[in-house]
């Protein structure tokens, strides 16, 4: 490997805590930000430097937390901490586990996995200050207008960053300190190893601090310093539902920014919400209130918007959605969707093509420039080219117990409500007429009637609804015409409508 390519011996993330604030079944770091969970973020930034290993210690909840990390990142190691509590311990335990092979040597990188927003780029710039320094420990610290519940970072006259001070356990003149430890530190390994044997659990809180590594490094001989980020959001963590909320605004801010400066117009970033999973093509337009998850896509020109929902939809280029909930679908370039369309798993769009308003669609493949236009379902199907869905066409795909396929043609017309009794085929070029009901197979250039003869039973409404408006306008409607058998003319219809 070269260089640039060699990333730290180890980054550790902490995870054992129990994040009692959250008031949740739900493990702390496995709420999500951005469709990512908080430790999905921190494992992320984690392995953008490279690291030779990668452990997280668990305790609270491990099986939970143990289960979501290996889906995430098979290769992290997963270290559970002991009865011994606190951070340094955490560090000693993941230490431990680390070195079964051979002594870890070279940079030791320790993170948190409730800190969302950190990224990769700033670790990076932490392990870089720490190695060019030769320090024994490099902590990333923030300066923040309230510092309350922080570690404060203490300095020498001449700015040295001499240790930690936990807030529990500093003066009054410590606590007007604004400069805090955000918990994420660049350690040389073995003087890592040396300082933790020696941390012991007379403080506050009966814990064994990993803050106090930075006093003893010093102790040691040492160099210790700090790398002071201007950027407060990527060293703040999430403890209850509040802050979950504002990292995740902010994380939205964030992503919305970058698209922006890529090529995208968002017209209201303030309801706009994508997932970091998310890809957009330059010249994309995304109207208000739209929401963008999982694996979206979105080409060139397409306009997506406003008050639509997409989890894990490819949209072609040019392809307009409007008003639309839709997953797992697939829509073609320059096709349309929407007003108040709602896309199920399994739709495929061809280009061109157009699903309507008030349209349910679900595992259906419809070809190229094919219109089911208004009012419908389509599910467990699949629709040739250029075909004509008429108005409130359904497919029958459930007998109540099983699911059926319909299989229509290609340049296809069928009348408006038209039902498909799957399993069905209708042929190419084939026509249904209106209110049609296929249950058997149409050959390709037929018309499917399925008619019931109409019968009117004459002056029904004079004799059952007497009296109403429609029995007086049927009456006055039926005058005219009985006193003579040409038609009426328009001053005999204005006599009888004021009758
Ligand atoms: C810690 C720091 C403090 C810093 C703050 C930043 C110590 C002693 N203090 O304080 O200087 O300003 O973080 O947020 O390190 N954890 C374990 N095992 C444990 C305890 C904690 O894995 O036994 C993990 C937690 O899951 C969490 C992180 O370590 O991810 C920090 O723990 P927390 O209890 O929040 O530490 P603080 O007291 O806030
Ligand atoms: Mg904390």
């Amino acid at each position: 490997m070269s260089p640039e390519t060699t990333g730290p011996a180890a980054v550790i993330v902490l995870a054992a805590g129990a994040g009692t604030r959250m008031k949740s079944r739900t493990p702390k770091i496995l709420h999500e930000i951005g469709g990512r969970s908080m430790v999905g973020h921190a494992l992320l930034a984690a392995r953008a430097i490279n690291p030779l290993k990668l452990a997280l210690v668990v305790r609270h909840e491990r099986d939970r937390v143990a289960e979501h990390v290996t889906g995430l990142d098979p290769e992290a190691l997963i270290v559970d901490q002991d009865d011994i509590p606190g951070t340094g311990r955490a560090v000693e335990v993941a230490l431990n586990a680390l070195d079964t092979d051979a002594e870890l040597s070279g940079t030791v990188v320790v993170t948190y996995g409730d800190v969302p927003l950190l990224t990769g780029q700033l670790l990076g710039e932490l392990v870089a200050t720490h190695e060019s320094e030769g320090n024994a420990v490099t902590v990333l610290t923030a300066v923040l207008d309230d510092a309350t519940g922080y570690g404060r970072i203490l300095r020498a006259e001449d700015g040295t960053v001499t240790g930690i001070r936990e807030h529990k356990d500093a003066s009054e003149t410590e606590r007007t300190i604004r400069e805090v430890n955000s918990g994420i530190y660049a350690f040389d390994a073995a003087v890592l190893r040396t300082a933790l044997a020696k941390v012991t659990t007379d403080n506050a809180q009966g814990e064994m601090y990993l803050t106090d590594v930075l006093g003893l490094a010093r102790d040691a001989g040492g160099r210790v310093a700090a790398v002071v980020t201007e950027d407060r959001w990527q060293v703040e963590g999430a403890n209850d539902r509040i802050q979950l909320s504002a990292l995740g605004a902010e994380h939205n801010r964030r992503i919305i920014e970058s698209w922006m400066r890529a090529g995208v117009t968002v017209v209201d970033p303030a309801t706009t919400w994508i997932d970091s999973t998310v890809t957009l093509d330059e010249d994309v337009r995304l109207l208000p209130n739209t929401q963008l998850h999982g694996s979206t896509t979105v080409a060139r020109d397409a306009v997506v918007g406003p008050d639509t929902t997409l989890t894990d939809v490819k949209v072609g280029e040019g392809a307009k959605v409007i008003r639309t909930h839709g997953s797992g679908s697939t829509i073609g370039a320059k096709a349309s969707v929407g007003p108040f369309t709602y896309l199920r798993p399994g739709t495929v769009l061809g280009e061109t093509g157009k699903i309507g308003a008030f349209y349910e669609t679900k595992n259906v493949t419809i070809g190229r420039g094919s219109k089911l236009s208004h009012l419908g379902y389509a599910g467990d199907a699949e629709i040739g080219e250029d075909t004509n869905i008429g108005c409130g066409n359904i497919t029958a795909n459930y007998d109540g117990e099983k699911k059926h396929r319909t299989v229509i043609g290609s340049g296809v017309r069928t009348g408006s409500n038209t039902v498909f009794v799957a399993p069905v085929t209708v042929g190419d070029g084939a026509y249904s007429g209106a209110g049609a009901v296929i249950r058997k197979d149409v050959p390709a250039g037929a018309l499917a009637l399925s008619l019931a003869a109409q019968r009117n039973a004459e002056g029904w409404v004079a004799a059952n609804r007497p009296g109403t408006a429609s029995a007086k306008l049927a009456e006055a409607a039926q005058e005219p015409a009985s006193a003579s058998t040409s038609s009426p003319s328009p001053a005999t219809i204005e006599e009888g409508k004021q009758a």
